[in-house]
């Protein structure tokens, strides 16, 4: 939700390493997108559109400066034209500020600066920064002094990153949404083999940076960030110093590129047998038929309440129905719902399931559920993510980066985590074939990227007017997580149901012209009761799509089949759920929508 790149101590190229930066961070939003560059004034260029307009517009255009901000934009406040257009400058132009997130009391602001002089732009909330700033500065206050005492005055979340003419520095504040800190301060070899010295980083997120270095420091909440090619320090928002770690992240620069497929979203499809193998490397004792969670087998929770959104609360559902099976008392809870109105949470461990670990929804429910004493535990993919970082304890997924705005390697990651932590946290009856199946997984995983029909199944109901999706107990959150994957890339009417509630009103929607997904996998009562359902549907002239492991005989009431391998319940709902991206996926490359970066989303939601 916004991207934020920074960069200070290059030689000649920070434009590039910007604008590099931005298309690393397109995920993030990509409404328009702008860079500042400052040394004695302070160059600005900033396009509607992706980040293609933005260099189209840079072309030809001289714009320099040793330090540089840089933003690509998913707006909330304005629409996205080139005047919303990140990065926002106040009255005389020396001041360009980049923002994240939300300035709740802007209005105010905007009302207060305004009656003193000040002229407006834009229609963001952001705007109000580099006003506040200039007002600072024309008071006689110090750079960074000014940009502190305007940080000081905003209430909501914040990432903000400014420049100032005739100051070789980039000032940086976090609240609620995530900055940080790339350091490149060895002297190293440049591409033309000469010495330089110095490079600081900031961003969103690692990515838009680790083309140049590796060693990274995240900022919290309330600390000031003050970067320069002499040098970096962090402080408290009053000025207190603060201690910092350093850390190593431990992935390729590759990881983050698309290695020869047309979208992130197929190749990271494609990534799963290795993510999931990433996933439960050195977790799983199959000879001792134990998982091993670390100090989170000690945590004995009585009661197990999941907060997450999307794909994630999707994952959650089937988290809760491990552990209910085995017979812990779990629930899985919308972030954004629990926040607000959260249930009475007894001495039950709280678990938020988020992928990025910044998610404002899942970050308030979590709070919230450590404001009424409950201990929470954190699973997600980014390490060192405001998740991660306050939760009480915390368990990766390890699915490795993920970049297209649709989660599917990352949601596979996830279940087969929620299986781990589920085995090591309860004992659960048939812990052995569980392992044995979770071992086998990535394999059967591959088999299905070889093998799958849905390309086919994708080219026949291209035209369909909506599509439905159905499965009971683990295959309840499959069915959901089928219809958002292809509402989410198709832009078409997609719905998950619990088979069994079909018949309670959805089934008034079901016509010809409405395929209809049954995951039925094994041939037991649930399975019988699915394809109850199924004939249900065919009756009504739906086409049904069956995604099953052969095991009963759904396949004579279908038009379709996606099959899959045999296996346990739990990894058969992984399984299905690969041939639901793949549908997903080709539905909307025949449809040519924008693959990895759907109208109106973004990959991390860091606003409520
Ligand atoms: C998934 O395809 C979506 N992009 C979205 O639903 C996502 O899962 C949701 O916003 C939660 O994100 P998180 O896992 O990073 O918390």
């Amino acid at each position: 939700m916004c991207g934020i790149i920074g960069a200070v101590g290059r030689d000649d190229d920070t434009l590039d390493v910007l604008v590099h930066g931005l298309s690393k961070l397109e995920y993030r939003g990509y409404d328009s997108a702008g860079v500042a560059l400052a040394d004695e004034s302070v160059d600005i260029c900033k396009q509607a559109g992706e980040i293609d307009e933005l260099r189209a517009a840079l072309e030809g255009r001289s714009i320099g400066g040793s330090v540089g901000i840089g933003h690509t934009r998913w707006s909330t406040h304005g629409p996205p034209t080139n005047e919303n257009a990140h990065p926002h400058q106040d009255c005389s132009g020396d001041v360009a500020v980049v923002h994240n997130g939300i300035i709740e009391n802007y209005q105010q602001l905007r009302d207060e600066l305004v009656s003193a002089g000040h002229t407006f732009r834009s229609d963001t909330d952001t705007e109000v920064v580099p006003h506040l700033v200039e007002e600072q500065l024309r008071g006689g206050t110090d750079p960074e002094a000014a940009v502190r005492a305007a940080v000081d005055r905003l209430e909501g979340s914040y990432a903000v990153a400014v420049v100032i003419a005739g100051v070789e520095r980039i000032f940086a504040a976090r609240n609620d949404s995530p900055l940080v800190l790339g350091l490149d301060d060895e002297t190293a070899a440049s591409d033309g083999g000469e010495q330089r010295g110095s490079a600081y980083y900031l961003a969103s997120d690692v990515p838009a940076f680790r083309d140049h270095t590796d060693r990274v420091v995240y900022l919290d909440d309330g600390e000031f960030a003050v970067l320069g090619a002499d040098g970096w320090r962090v402080t408290t928002l009053a000025g207190e110093p603060v201690e910092k770690r350093v850390d190593t992240v431990d992935w390729d620069p590759e990881e983050t590129g698309k290695s020869g497929y047309d979208h992130y979203m197929l190749k990271e499809i494609h990534e799963q047998p290795r993510s999931l193998r990433q996933s439960l490397s050195e977790r799983v004792d199959e000879l001792g038929g134990s998982v091993d969670v670390g100090e989170l087998a000690d945590l004995n929770p009585r009661g197990v309440q999941f907060v997450a959104c999307g794909t994630s609360y999707h994952a959650a559902l089937y988290g809760a129905e491990l552990f209910r099976q085995a017979g812990i008392p779990a629930q899985a809870f919308r972030a954004s719902e629990f926040a607000t109105s959260p249930p009475p949470i007894g001495d039950a461990l709280v678990i938020g399931v988020t992928q990025s670990g910044e998610t404002a929804d899942t970050l308030s429910a979590l709070r919230e559920a450590q404001r009424r004493g409950a201990r929470t535990l954190g699973v997600t993919n980014v390490v060192g993510s405001t998740v991660a970082r306050e939760s009480d304890h915390v368990f990766y997924i390890r699915a490795g980066p993920e970049i297209g705005v649709a989660a599917t390697k990352t949601f596979a990651s996830q279940l087969a985590s929620l299986n781990l932590l589920a085995l090591g946290m309860t004992s659960t009856d048939g812990a052995r074939e569980i392992i044995s199946a979770l071992r086998d997984l990535p394999g059967q995983v591959q088999e299905v990227l070889d093998a799958s029909a849905a390309r086919e199944v994708a080219e026949t109901y291209v035209e369909s007017d909506a599509y439905f999706f159905i499965g009971r107990e683990l295959n309840y959150p499959v069915a959901l997580e089928g219809a958002l994957k292809l509402k989410e890339i198709t832009y078409k009417h997609a719905e998950g149901f619990a088979a069994g509630e079909l018949k309670h009103g959805p089934l008034a929607l079901v016509t010809d012209q409405t395929p209809v997904f049954a995951m039925v996998t094994g041939d037991g009562e649930l399975a019988q009761k699915t394809i109850g359902n199924v004939k249900e549907i065919e009756a009504r002239n739906a086409p049904v799509v069956a995604v099953t492991d052969g095991q009963s005989d759904v396949e004579r009431y279908a038009d379709h089949v996606l099959r899959i391998p045999e296996t346990h319940p739990r990894t058969a709902a992984v399984l299905s759920n690969v041939q639901l991206q793949l549908v997903a996926y080709h539905t909307a490359a025949l449809l040519n929508r924008s693959i990895d970066k759907p109208r109106n989303l973004a990959k991390s939601v860091t606003v409520e």
